[in-house]
C-alpha cells in the first residue's frame, strides 16, 4: 500500500478507537460492577467493530477461564489456563494477536467460521481476573492499531473496578 494511503488508514483507525474508547468511558462511568461493565463493553464492541463475529469475556477462576458476558454464538464454557488462544493469554498474562487461528497449536474452535482472534488479559489490582476475546472471520483482521485500541479499552475497564 502506498505510504500516504497507509498513513490515512492508520489515522482513521486511531480516530476510530479514540471515539470507541470515549464511548466505553461513558458507558462505564460511575459503575464498578465487573459483570455489568463487561456486558456493556462486549455489546458496544460487537456493535462497533467491523468484521467481528464474537466478542466477550472469560473470567479467571482457579486456573480456569469461565464464560462471561459476550455477544455472538454460543461458546465453550470452561477453558483451562494454557489451552487455546484464550488460555495462553491467561497463562502468560500477555495479549495474543493471531492472524490465522488455524495455525495456532491448540486453538479451540467455538465458532467454526472464526479465522483471526485477539485476546487481551484483564487485571484487577495486578491479579488476572478475566480476558477479552474478539474473533473475526477475516484472516489478519487485527493489526497493531487494533491491539493498541483494544488494550486501551481494557485499561478503561480495569480502572472502572480497581479498588
Ligand atoms: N477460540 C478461543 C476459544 C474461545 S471462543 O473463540 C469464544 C481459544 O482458542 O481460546
Amino acid at each position: 500500500m502506498p505510504f500516504l494511503a497507509l498513513t490515512k488508514k492508520l489515522m482513521s483507525k486511531v480516530a476510530f478507537y479514540q471515539t470507541l474508547n470515549s464511548q466505553v468511558a461513558a458507558i462505564i462511568a460511575g459503575e464498578k460492577d465487573i459483570i455489568a461493565n463487561m456486558a456493556n463493553v462486549s455489546a458496544l464492541l460487537f456493535d462497533q467493530l467491523e468484521q467481528v463475529n464474537w466478542v466477550g469475556f472469560y473470567r479467571a477462576q482457579s486456573e480456569q477461564l469461565v464464560l462471561g458476558p459476550f455477544q455472538g454464538k454460543v461458546a465453550c464454557i470452561r477453558i483451562p489456563f494454557g489451552a487455546g488462544v484464550c488460555g495462553t493469554a491467561a497463562k502468560t498474562a500477555t495479549t495474543q494477536r493471531i492472524a490465522d487461528v488455524h495455525q495456532f497449536d491448540g486453538h479451540i474452535a467455538c465458532d467454526a467460521t472464526s479465522n483471526a482472534e485477539i485476546v487481551i488479559p484483564v487485571f484487577q489490582n495486578d491479579v488476572l481476573v478475566a480476558i477479552l476475546d474478539v474473533d473475526s472471520t477475516q484472516f489478519e483482521r487485527f493489526d497493531e492499531q487494533d491491539q493498541v485500541g483494544l488494550e486501551a479499552t481494557v485499561a478503561l475497564l480495569e480502572a472502572s473496578f480497581e479498588n
